[in-house]
């Protein structure tokens, strides 16, 4: 069985080593953003946004040659299938060829035509991805790899990463890493939440749980920004985070800070042991580890793996992963 990943483009080489190295499959071809591999859907994975089982492989030349073969493929695909719930298709594309995205476009307008005039009650089933919730789909997914060629299927695993809306009173890019996390997670710090929020400057993170009603103590020796800064939720403590101890149980640990990644697993297993928090976004940023050994140590780490976690290369970062989750 053949099998496509999707994440990040530019991150391809990482998802194949994740794939290889830490869940042992055999790798095939991959471009930019996608890797095709011999295997079943993988779950638990940190690259991938998407992963496909038993795609197909279609070449045709134009976009309707395109279209009905992806409509041919669906067809025979679901020919025992009885729809009875809503449905999602996805088209994607790598991200490295100029004017894809538009043929992505047309060949999905071109299906939902074909798919109108055929199969009418199945059509009226189908959602085009907006509000895609992570987990495990049934429905149809497609890949360009370029302008002639896709990978098709119909069972997909998302992993939840999403574009996030930007805030003008935000004081940075950072804040919509926290934005996507709560998505991840389904956890969101809610009013009157206590957040300890370490390496917090410029503030975006804290300026979430604010807006949200929250109380955010941010640790950091730089100076808070835009709607960071002298907002009535957000204390600024001017201190060490690695020597910062909050005097009670808060609800959430924020870190975000730029420092060596074992540093930042050796704060967070005293968080952890001692219990200080509930509820926690943490970001390692990898530029100076290997990532696959990183994600390798943190799925191997027997505090880390007493809590809730999921472990997630998201849609805002670059190269830094971010765990999101729940002590139990
Ligand atoms: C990427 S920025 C954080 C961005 C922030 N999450 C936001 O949304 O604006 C990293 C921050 O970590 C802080 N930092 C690094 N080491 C620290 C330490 N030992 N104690 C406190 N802050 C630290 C830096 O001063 C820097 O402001």
């Amino acid at each position: 069985m053949i099998s496509i990943a999707v994440g990040q483009s530019g991150f391809s080489a990482l998802l194949e080593e994740e794939l290889t190295v830490l869940r042992g499959v055999k790798c095939q071809e991959k471009d930019d953003s996608a890797v095709l591999y011999n295997d079943k859907m993988l779950h638990k994975t940190v690259f991938p946004h998407f992963i496909c089982e038993a795609v197909s492989i279609i070449e045709a030349d134009t976009v309707n040659n395109l279209a009905g073969s992806i409509f041919d493929f669906f067809i025979n695909a679901n020919k025992n299938h009885q729809f009875e719930n809503n449905w999602n298709s996805i088209f994607i594309e790598s991200k490295v060829i100029n004017g894809l995205s538009r043929r992505s476009s047309s060949v999905s307008d071109a299906f939902d035509v074909i798919i109108k005039k055929r199969m009418s009650r199945i059509s009226k089933l189908m959602n085009t991805g907006n509000k895609l919730e992570k987990g495990k789909h049934r429905g149809l997914f497609v890949y360009f790899f370029d302008f002639n060629k896709v990978a098709v299927g119909i069972n997909y695993y998302y992993n939840g990463q999403r574009r996030m809306a930007d805030d003008q009173a935000a004081p940075s890019r950072s804040y919509l890493k926290v934005e996507e996390a709560y998505g991840i997670s389904g956890n969101s710090p809610g009013e009157g939440d206590i957040i300890v929020d370490l390496g917090a400057a410029p503030g975006g993170w804290s300026y979430s749980a604010a807006k949200r009603g929250a109380i955010s103590y941010a640790i950091d020796n730089g100076p808070l920004k835009g709607g960071a800064k002298d907002n009535n939720h957000i204390i600024h403590l001017k201190s060490d985070a690695f020597k910062y101890v909050p005097e009670q149980k808060i609800d959430w640990l924020f870190c975000d800070m730029v420092e060596e990644p074992h540093r930042i697993i050796e704060i967070i297993e005293q968080w952890f042991t001692q219990r200080r928090c509930r509820a926690f976004v943490i970001n390692f940023k990898f530029g100076h580890v290997n990532p696959i050994t990183l994600i390798d140590e943190i799925e191997k780490n027997s505090i880390i793996n007493k809590t809730e976690y999921t472990l997630i290369h998201l849609y805002h970062d670059r190269d830094e992963l971010t765990m999101t989750g729940l002590l139990i």
